[in-house]
């Protein structure tokens, strides 16, 4: 192989160095030794209610601060005419506030709008579920109007409801649109002069929901999700897991039962960013953990809840709770598992049976922090682990290594997971384009005897492209992937974050799929993850280069392996290089009358590593076609700044 002299550090010189000269490169594929199982859970989808992921994106619900719980209540509503916010004798207790609407006369009318989360998208031709639940405090009846106004306020279309009698009574209407539009509003309002009626959990969802379920999620998300082929769903973050402060943590328990009395969470991504203040974004917990475990099924994923350890995110409040009030900390991580696995005359193995799934998620794993360090963590951790263990001992413990890739925080917890005995440490890293490609060996020396890796959150973050989502980020990512893929005996799980980001309502980016009120776009990072999701193979084969791993040498990066179903082989090859490259490859271990007897290559290519995935426009996809094959031998001319998936069929008998 040609060697280069660079001078430049070895992270600039794995984009920069190409061979001068055509060469071909020889790769060797021992067909006959397969070594570690892929596990199934290997690619996978870590979600977040981040960038208005849930609230306003993945849960299909189109009205915002339906309940009025907001601290300001009338946040995403405008009220006209006589309209106040009550709590005496409310619906809900845990969601007190609700609306009283007064047609005294003195105005044309009165009533009020939701702008849902930056408009509401509705698309002529659908149909919309509009429910509230409403009493009339004479107990006599009252008429409500419901509208959905386009952004021009012209020709709503209109509905009607009865409301009769004192008791609060859940009404409901499906109305159908004549317009399509991302900008419009949910208008309430008392037709008739004298009436009064009041009205809580004011809400909008398309009937087309995921799988047409109740209190479902937004079809196209969730199918695009689906696509990926995840094999685990991680959930619910993030540091919202962790909440600014201890008050605002995630509570699971906060998340499960009737939808309309889940108490309202401060989202931890409202302030975060000094520039970019989100004061109206909140958690409804509408997808709560009981959601999370039905989508996880739905997927055909494995669900991976986490749950707090007693610390406030480390980056702001850094609150922690003394080890003496740890309790309840730990017994919602043990109610947790009851829930999802304990049969139905457990409290919380009750509760799931009653939301409509008695049979158990078949929960195996759990994450104990998001991204903590130093002491006090491990102290909470080992305390966790313990009650755990002792409980459930067949579930797997996860922790954590810090927020970063290494540097003390990592090298301090490494060790002391291990100490601890966790299953797997979930590893962070938000890295420049060129860390990827330095560290698509980082596992091949990971000791094979300590805790398995979770690759848990990880982005290529091209900051001299202000973060974009470009074909040079995706491109890292699967060069990078190969080497986990390579060491499948030491990471047993993957997860690119974050998933979701609205484009008029996000906090961080890049982001695996972007979103509107209407339509979605999948970026290339998208496609680099389903390629890996659909094609991960059962174990991994050895493939050298020149005799060893294709690492980066000479911009290549390759890994092999076999799909046990099928008995192809799947060879997956980065060339993150500005050249083509050809490339000869070999099956060592075929028998004498096996051969290679036909080929496809899925791939994705772009000259323009700056290139991007625009809304209705994605041009940066992956496309299959036949390859020729011969004999037991392909011989590849790989173009530049390419990633290809090459699924092998043999025939004969060994
Ligand atoms: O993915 C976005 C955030 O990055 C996560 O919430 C957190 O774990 C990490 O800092």
């Amino acid at each position: 192989m040609k060697s280069h002299i660079c001078a430049l550090t070895a992270v600039m010189a794995a984009w920069l160095c190409t061979p001068a000269t055509a060469q071909t490169y020889t790769m060797v594929v021992n067909v006959d030794q397969p070594g570690a199982t892929i596990q199934p859970t290997m690619y996978g989808v870590f979600f977040e209610d981040i960038n208005f992921g849930a609230d306003g994106g993945l849960y299909a619900e189109l009205v915002k601060n339906r309940s009025f719980e907001f601290p300001q209540p009338f946040v995403g509503w405008t009220p006209f005419g006589n309209v106040t916010v009550m709590d005496e004798n409310p619906a809900f207790d845990r969601n007190p506030h609700y609306v009283r609407i007064v047609n005294d006369g003195r105005l044309l009318r009165a009533g009020l709008d939701n702008e849902g989360y930056r408009g509401i998208g509705l698309k002529n031709g659908k149909e919309y579920r509009f429910t509230v639940h409403a009493r009339v405090p004479d107990g006599k009846q009252a008429k409500v109007a419901i509208e959905l106004v386009n952004s021009a306020g012209e020709n709503p279309v209109k509905g009607e409801i009865t409301v009769t009698g004192n008791e609060w009574t859940k009404y409901s209407l499906v109305l159908k649109s004549n317009f399509t539009d991302a900008h419009s509003r949910l208008r309430v309002l008392l037709p008739d002069k004298g009436t009064t009626i009041d009205m809580d959990h004011i809400s909008l969802f398309p009937v087309d929901t995921w799988k047409n379920r109740e209190n479902g999620l937004r079809a196209d998300l969730a199918q695009a999700i689906y696509d990926l082929n995840p094999g685990v769903f991680r959930f619910p973050g993030g540091c919202i897991i962790e909440g600014n402060s201890l008050a605002t943590h995630y509570q699971w328990k906060n998340s499960v039962g009737d939808v309309e009395n889940r108490p309202l969470n401060e989202n931890r991504w409202n302030y975060t960013f000094k520039h970019k203040a989100f004061p109206d974004y909140f958690q409804s917990l509408g997808m709560g953990f009981y959601e999370y475990f039905l989508f996880s099924e739905d997927i055909g994923a494995e669900p991976l809840p986490v749950v707090s350890c007693g610390l406030s995110c480390q980056y702001e409040s850094n609150e922690v709770v003394p080890l003496d009030q740890l309790d309840p900390y730990i017994q919602d991580a043990l109610d947790l598992i009851e829930f999802a696995n304990g049969d139905t005359t457990t409290t919380w193995g009750k509760l799931r049976a009653q939301m409509g799934h008695p049979e158990p998620f078949n929960l195996k794993m759990i994450g104990v922090g998001n991204e903590q360090w130093d002491k006090v963590y491990v102290e909470r951790l080992e305390i966790f682990t313990k009650a755990i263990r002792e409980k459930y001992p067949e579930i797997k413990i996860i922790g954590s290594s810090g927020p970063e890739a290494d540097g003390d925080k990592f090298n301090y917890l490494w060790p002391e997971m291990k100490r601890v005995g966790v299953d797997l440490v979930d590893e962070h890293y938000y890295k420049e384009p060129a860390w990827f490609l330095a560290n698509a060996g980082r596992y091949d020396s990971y000791d094979r005897k300590g805790p398995k890796v979770f690759a848990g959150e990880y982005a290529s973050h091209d900051h001299s492209a202000a973060k974009h989502n470009n074909w040079r980020a995706a491109l890292s990512e699967a060069a990078f992937m190969t080497g986990l893929e390579r060491n499948a005996d030491v990471v047993l799980m993957a997860t690119y974050a974050p998933l979701l980001a609205h484009f008029d309502a996000w906090q961080w980016n890049p982001d695996m799929i972007w979103f509107d009120n209407m339509q979605l776009m999948r970026t290339p990072s998208y496609y680099v993850q389903q390629m890996y999701g659909l094609n991960a193979g059962s174990r991994v084969l050895p493939l050298m280069m020149e005799g060893k791993p294709a690492t980066g040498q000479d911009n290549l990066y390759a890994t092999a392996s076999i799909d046990d179903n099928t008995g192809e082989i799947i060879l997956k090859i980065v060339n993150t290089g500005d050249k083509a490259s050809a490339v000869s490859i070999s099956l060592d271990g075929l028998g004498k009358k096996q051969k290679i007897a036909s080929a496809t290559c899925t791939y994705m290519q772009n000259d323009n590593l700056l290139a991007e995935n625009s809304l209705g426009n994605e041009s940066i996809i992956p496309r299959t076609r036949p390859i020729d094959v011969a004999d037991k031998q392909l011989s590849l001319n790989l173009q530049p700044f390419s990633f290809g998936i090459y699924r092998l069929k043999i025939s004969g008998k060994k």
